[in-house]
């Protein structure tokens, strides 16, 4: 079993306090991306697992057994980093066996194993390639190979995609959520790409600031975000925030934006008064006549939908439509939100109410 648990793990840099307690359970075969800011902790985090990394407090286990004290490489794992180095005078084949080859392993037992990643990864054909005469996706799955012979209970992968161009990355996102689906390995993964984890993750944990926001599968967390950063990392384009306060017109409850804007409100237990953000993803905006009237500043149509970038008065607000558009810029748009889409989050602490 290769369960991985996190407890209150701190990590100083001499007087620089970067990772604050953080807490996280990793359940045998889960697949689980760490997402945030750059700079919020992610790769110290991965490194302090991996043991690249020493631990200023707290206690990581894998597999029941904590490894706070425990060499890398007597930890069971294999790392694939961003920027992956391989051996540019070794073929695919012995850039992918080399682990094995100075562990002594016999050589039969290599080539099977070198064998059976490449199948895994449709790298069979260019086993006898080196590294130069390789696409970089190709180099990419190398790198991935080189993982995945050492066979380990877990897999340590950080912005392993970066570096590819967009339509690479897509194809690589489905051969590793294959790769999952196939090894049923434990997959501790960072990005900072929240589309990337939306796709893959069976659990995300959105980190801050060397803290845990909030953890959650995904479409739990972008159904439920517990507060506003949360809500503004998770889905895209982001979700539109207006400030404002809510209140009662004609009886019913509603929000008025600091600038005069009235938007509706799900009847609730919010008190009245109460200074809040108002949350909206733009795909629950649509066009209806009897929407409220916003300025349109540009469209951008993708052919399947319509990205309308408009103002409420003084606020932006995004909306992604069905419809194609013949308004122009500066023309009126009628928008209808969805009161029961709507988040509604505290001004001040930012959680959700
Ligand atoms: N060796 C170090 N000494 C001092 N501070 C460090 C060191 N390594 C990292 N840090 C700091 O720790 C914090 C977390 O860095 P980390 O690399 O984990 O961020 P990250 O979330 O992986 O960011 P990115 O998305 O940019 O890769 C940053 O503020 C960084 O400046
Ligand atoms: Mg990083």
């Amino acid at each position: 079993m290769a369960q991985v648990t996190v407890r209150n793990i701190v990590k100083r840099y001499g007087s620089v306090q970067v990772i604050h307690g953080v807490n996280v359970d990793i359940a045998d075969g889960e697949f689980v991306i760490l997402v945030g800011p750059s700079g919020c902790g992610k790769s110290t985090l991965l490194r302090m697992i991996a043991g690249l990394e020493s631990i200023s407090d707290g206690e990581i286990s894998i597999g029941g057994r904590v490894v706070n004290d425990v060499l890398p490489k007597d930890r069971d794992l294999a790392m694939v980093f961003q920027n992956y180095a391989l051996y540019p005078h070794k073929n695919v084949a012995d850039n992918m066996g080399f682990s094995l080859k100075i562990k002594g392993r016999p050589k039969a037992e290599i080539d099977a194993k070198v064998k059976k990643a490449a199948e895994i990864l449709d790298l069979g054909k260019l086993l006898d390639r080196f590294p130069k005469q390789l696409s970089g996706g190709q180099r990419q799955r190398v790198a991935m190979g080189r993982a995945i012979v050492r066979d380990p209970q877990v897999f340590l992968f950080d912005e392993p995609l970066s570096n590819l161009d967009a339509k690479l990355r897509v194809a690589m996102r489905v051969e590793i959520k294959e790769l999952h689906q196939r090894l049923g390995s434990t997959i501790i993964y960072v990005t900072h790409d929240q589309i990337e984890a939306m796709t893959m993750a069976d659990k995300i944990v959105v980190m801050r600031d060397g803290k845990v926001e909030q953890i959650g599968a995904p479409l739990d967390l972008y159904d439920n975000p517990g507060n506003v950063f949360v809500a503004g990392f998770i889905g895209s384009p982001a979700m539109n925030f207006i400030k404002g306060k809510i209140n009662s017109k004609d009886g019913r409850l509603v929000f008025v934006s600091d600038t005069g804007y009235v938007l509706p409100v799900e009847e609730g237990s919010i008190e009245r008064g109460r200074p809040v953000i108002y949350g909206i993803r733009p795909e629950h905006i649509d066009i209806a006549p009897d929407g409220l009237p916003a300025t349109v500043s540009v469209l951008e149509p993708t052919g399947s939908e319509t990205q309308i970038f408009a103002r409420f008065g003084e606020d932006d607000i995004d909306a992604i439509v069905k419809d194609r558009l013949t308004v122009r810029p500066g023309e009126e748009v009628r928008l209808r939100i969805d009161p029961r889409r709507a988040h509604i989050f505290d001004r001040q602490s930012g959680a959700r109410l």
